[in-house]
């Protein structure tokens, strides 16, 4: 028998997991809410909010829906899996992400800073200031080295996290975020040690029981070459990550991965779903720096496409809690993708932009983010606009592969970053 599946969201991410289901035998129809136009053309886009769940148990029920798959954290951070086993219609359905618990560990960093220094993990030192402790802020701020790493302690759409040079306008943030910046995202603050290193990012899915691990990935998050300039949602990816050997991989395994595994099985949370460790290595040593409750975006153009199993397969160990029984098996060769994002993104940027150059060469695949079909046509819809990911027995082959299809793309005032993966070569 086949099954029906509904993926929230509207990114790359969410288009590569319509992509991989479609090659499952187990695999029914797929939706997507809201999708773009890659999702429309691997299945069926439905008008559905992820945040409104009404409109979520709406187009289950209303399209025979047996597995949901929750692509961004707000959903879950809100609490859509609590959502589901609250109503007697839906609790029997699969939905893959964590509850409103787990969450925390992307929906709080308060919470998350606070977890990995109960079990013990590798972060950064910091402390969190609420208003009643505004004024010792400049005190802490003196006892740490400059750059500050400054965080408003809820979701804050990508914006919430500050690295400032100079300790008097760091203190100043803090209390601009205190007095109402970000909304009730700010009604706390972590400020944090910054730490020098390379990002890497490493993802598990679990089932509450055990949990396996994901190809790793580093995305590239500036927006100008030599990672320059403003933060962006991620303008590349790449996996393998050279640098992340069995030595490195060994001390992600034991020093923060099985510690947190086990530190949420002490606290009685059942962590189902993706997990993604956002982590600095730092002369070899891994430390925390955030968790998503998500697989990430651009990683999961990269990650997914080198898991050679059956995705649908894996997913049902996750809802059916037998995980451990399922096998994952991944591709060695390298997967790169390059983003194309439309002229002034991160700022302000336009929509409506006619795609042409769509055609994927072999060992390509086309990823849609921000794009929206019309008639025939595709046109851009958002920043980030296209994830063009390849394949390559080698990282320069599979860089080769993303962006010579990338060059035959074309929309009006598109840019793409020329360096993704240029520091691992
Ligand atoms: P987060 O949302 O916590 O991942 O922070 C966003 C980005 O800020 C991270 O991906 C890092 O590039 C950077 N960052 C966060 N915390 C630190 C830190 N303690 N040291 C250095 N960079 C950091
Ligand atoms: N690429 C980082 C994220 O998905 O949060």
């Amino acid at each position: 028998m086949q099954t029906n599946i509904l993926i929230l969201g509207s990114g790359a991410r969410e288009h590569t997991l319509a992509w991989k289901l479609i090659q499952s035998s187990k695999a029914g129809r797929i939706f997507a809410g809201p999708g773009n136009a890659g999702t429309a053309a691997a299945g069926t886009n439905l008008a559905v909010d992820p945040c409104s769940f009404d409109q979520v148990r709406d187009a289950v029920l209303a399209n025979d829906i047996g597995m949901v798959i929750v692509g961004p954290e707000a959903p879950l951070v809100a609490g859509i899996r609590d959502y589901f086993l609250a109503d007697p219609l839906l609790k029997g359905i699969p939905l893959i992400g964590p509850d409103r618990s787990a969450a925390r560990l992307e929906g709080s960093k308060d919470f998350a800073k606070a977890f990995l220094v109960r079990h013990g993990i590798p972060t950064p030192g910091y402390r969190t200031f609420d208003r009643s402790t505004a004024g010792e802020v400049r005190d802490f701020l003196a006892t740490l080295r400059s750059p500050y790493v400054i965080k408003a302690d809820g979701l804050a759409a990508g914006k919430g996290v500050l690295i400032i040079d100079d300790i008097n306008e760091a203190a100043a943030e803090v209390k601009a975020i205190l007095g109402g910046k970000f909304g009730t995202a700010g009604e706390k603050v972590v400020v944090e040690q910054f730490l020098k290193g390379i990002e890497i990012s490493v993802f598990v899915i679990s089932d509450g029981k055990s949990w396996k691990l994901l190809p790793e990935a580093k995305d590239y998050k500036r927006i100008g070459t030599g990672d320059t300039g403003l933060n962006t949602g991620g303008m590349g990816g790449v996996s393998p990550v050279p640098f992340a050997g069995n030595e490195f991989m060994d001390k992600v395994r034991n020093r923060i991965i099985e510690p947190t595994m086990r530190g949420l099985a002490e606290e009685g949370i059942e962590y189902t779903g993706f997990l993604f460790f956002g982590l600095m290595n730092v002369d070899g040593d891994p430390y925390m720096i955030e968790y998503n409750v998500r697989m990430g975006d651009p990683e999961a153009e990269v990650v997914i496409p080198r898991i050679k199993s059956d995705l649908y397969d894996l997913l049902e160990g996750v809802a059916e809690g037998n995980l451990s029984e399922r096998s994952l098996e991944t591709d060695s060769r390298f997967v790169t993708t390059v983003m194309l994002v439309s002229g002034g993104y991160p700022g302000s940027y336009k929509k409506g932009m006619e795609i042409t150059g769509l055609e994927e060469t072999d060992d390509c695949v086309i990823f849609h983010a921000g794009t929206k079909a019309e008639g025939e046509r595709v046109l851009t819809s958002g920043g980030r606009v296209l994830a063009v990911s390849s394949w390559g027995n080698s990282l320069k082959e599979a860089l080769e592969g993303s962006y010579s299809n990338a060059s035959n793309i074309s929309f009006a005032e598109m840019y793409y970053r020329k360096d993704i993966g240029f520091d691992l070569k």
